[in-house]
């Protein structure tokens, strides 16, 4: 078992990994600056898992408190999720998202380098395989082009980390190349809360379906796909959070840089998703077609083949049970956290 420092681990999908790692027996810390979550997050985490968590409120930019952290605990590895994620956001905030994602992951490899700590886990994503590449996605393609600052940060930081490798044979690098994740905590206690009007799908249908906003607006109809709406891997946030323990695993036991696909291996169009959640709830969702959205593609789902073979990883949840613990979670919290 290791002690894993956690950075964004109040964030949606870093509590759901928290619950997962300390269910295997890991020790960990947590650090956040709560920039894009709350601190109730943590409260839920120690609730559902019934153990006291480590947690230092700090800004991964700070580092001192990256020293501090290193110093007190002996940590044995990372995983990075502290990041700002909003495409739209990124494209009025160039320089806010470069410095907060890129300088972050700088300032954290130091802090680990200084302490003799080489493993870490990142959270990259699809956004990396940019707009020319063909699905499904795999994970020799090429990745160097993308459609805005946030995509082109994760773009970025895999090339750090490479180099750093490269650099240095001791290091053990995971990105993880995450597609669509959606769905909740099955105890409805832990969900995806993003504050102000949601960019995404899922939170957005999540709300039109709780009845704080009217109806979903639809991002385009006319796309190459079996009913003109978009299409993406959609992935349960659960299964995601398991393909970071295997991923630590991995890089406890091994050395170099691998990219790792976390999807399904399937897609579902927007009107999919819509009426797998009507199901769900019980209830009419109203959509609107309204013109598409820039910077979309038509499809985006992963070759799943790798995260089999290297980890013996497979995504165990459908769609279904996605729009189920999503309604469970929302229902439970229609306020957020
Ligand atoms: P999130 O915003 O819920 O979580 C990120 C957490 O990092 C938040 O708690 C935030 O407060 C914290 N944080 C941000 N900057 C920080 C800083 N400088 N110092 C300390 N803490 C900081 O996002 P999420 O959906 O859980 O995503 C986690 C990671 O996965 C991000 O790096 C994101 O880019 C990546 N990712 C997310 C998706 C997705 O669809 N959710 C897809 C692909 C990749
Ligand atoms: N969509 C709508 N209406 C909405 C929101 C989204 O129709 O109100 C559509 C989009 O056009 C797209 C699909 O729903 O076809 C999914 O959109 P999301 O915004 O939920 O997700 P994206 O695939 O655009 O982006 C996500 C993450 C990014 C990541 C990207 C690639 O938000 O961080 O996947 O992995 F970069």
């Amino acid at each position: 078992m290791a002690n894993v420092l956690v950075t964004g681990g109040a964030g949606f999908i870093g509590s759901h990994t928290c619950v997962e790692l300390i269910a295997a027996g890991h020790d960990i810390i947590v650090v956040d600056n709560f920039s894009n979550s709350k601190r109730e997050a943590l409260l839920r985490i120690e609730e559902i898992s019934g153990k006291k968590l480590k947690f230092v409120e700090a800004d991964i930019l700070d580092q001192y408190a990256l020293k501090m952290i290193f110093d007190k605990y002996r940590i044995d590895a990372v995983i990075h999720f502290a990041g700002l994620k909003a495409v739209g956001e990124s494209v009025h905030m160039p320089v806010e998202y470069y410095h907060n994602n890129i300088t972050g992951t700088l300032m954290l490899i130091k802090a680990m380098r200084a302490h003799n700590c080489k493993k870490i886990v990142f959270s990259s994503s699809a956004t990396v395989y940019g707009v020319d590449n063909p699905v499904p996605y795999v994970e020799t393609m090429p990745t160097h082009t993308s459609t805005n600052p946030y995509g082109y940060t994760k773009v970025m930081i895999e090339q750090i980390l490479r180099d750093v490798a490269v650099s240095d044979p001791e290091w053990s690098i995971v990105l993880l190349r995450y597609f669509n994740p959606i769905g909740a905590h099955k105890s409805g206690l832990l969900g995806e809360d993003p504050n102000g009007i949601p960019n995404n799908l899922f939170p957005y249908i999540q709300q039109v379906a709780i009845g704080k906003r009217d109806y979903l607006g639809v991002f385009g109809n006319d796309y190459d796909t079996h009913d003109g709406t978009g299409v993406r891997d959609y992935i349960h946030v659960m299964d995601l959070a398991r393909g970071h323990l295997c991923a630590l695993d991995y890089a406890l036991s091994n050395t170099g840089v691998e990219a790792v696909n976390l999807g399904t291996g399937k897609g579902s169009s927007v009107l999919d998703v819509l009426h797998a959640f009507e199901k769900a709830c019980g209830r009419k969702i109203p959509y609107k077609i309204m013109p598409r959205r820039a910077g979309d593609i038509a499809r985006c789902y992963a070759n799943t083949d790798k995260a089999k073979e290297l980890f013996g990883w497979q995504a165990r949840y459908g769609i279904e049970e996605m729009c189920a613990d999503g309604w469970n979670f929302i229902q439970k919290n229609p306020n957020g956290l």
